[in-house]
């Protein structure tokens, strides 16, 4: 069965860029309701942690800088079929190559600049709804 929950980070880059009403609202138009949000800076520990699957990656490091260089919007998304539908409205991670409409090719400067993370798994969007909020946190 398909999970209900995606976690997205609307990155430092679009923050700074003042991209975060538009993209909030293309989330809202796509029927993601957000049962919980908050807007905070990473530290590099953290975002290491966060990111760990890519560690070794020859971008890792350039991806741990962007993360931590500002604050940024992280949230929890419900619908059914999250991750995929989700996936499929941010785009592609490279900005040049994602769809027309979505949210990386809207929104993002390149593949490291990409303006949003999304979940790709739903076993990994439990893991990130934990990682940043707790059960309390939660509606
Ligand atoms: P995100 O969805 O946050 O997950 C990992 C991030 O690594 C990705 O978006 C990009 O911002 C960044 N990244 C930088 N270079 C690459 C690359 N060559 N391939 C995949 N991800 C990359």
């Amino acid at each position: 069965m398909k999970g209900n929950i995606t976690l997205t980070l609307i990155k430092p880059y679009a923050v700074q860029h003042g991209y975060v009403g538009s993209i909030l609202a293309k989330i809202n138009e796509a029927s993601f309701r957000i049962s919980a949000m908050k807007y905070l800076q990473m530290n590099k520990k953290q975002a290491e942690q966060f990111y760990a699957i890519h560690k070794g990656k020859p971008y890792f490091e350039k991806l741990v800088r962007f993360i931590t260089d500002g604050p940024l919007v992280v949230a929890l998304l419900e619908r059914e079929n999250a991750v995929e539908i989700y996936r499929k409205l941010i785009g592609a991670t490279d900005p040049k190559i994602a769809a027309e409409g979505t949210l990386r090719k809207l929104f993002g400067a390149s593949i490291e600049l990409n303006a949003v993370h999304g979940s790709d798994s739903d076993e990994n969007a439990v893991w990130e709804a934990n990682f940043f909020f707790s059960e309390m946190e939660r509606f």
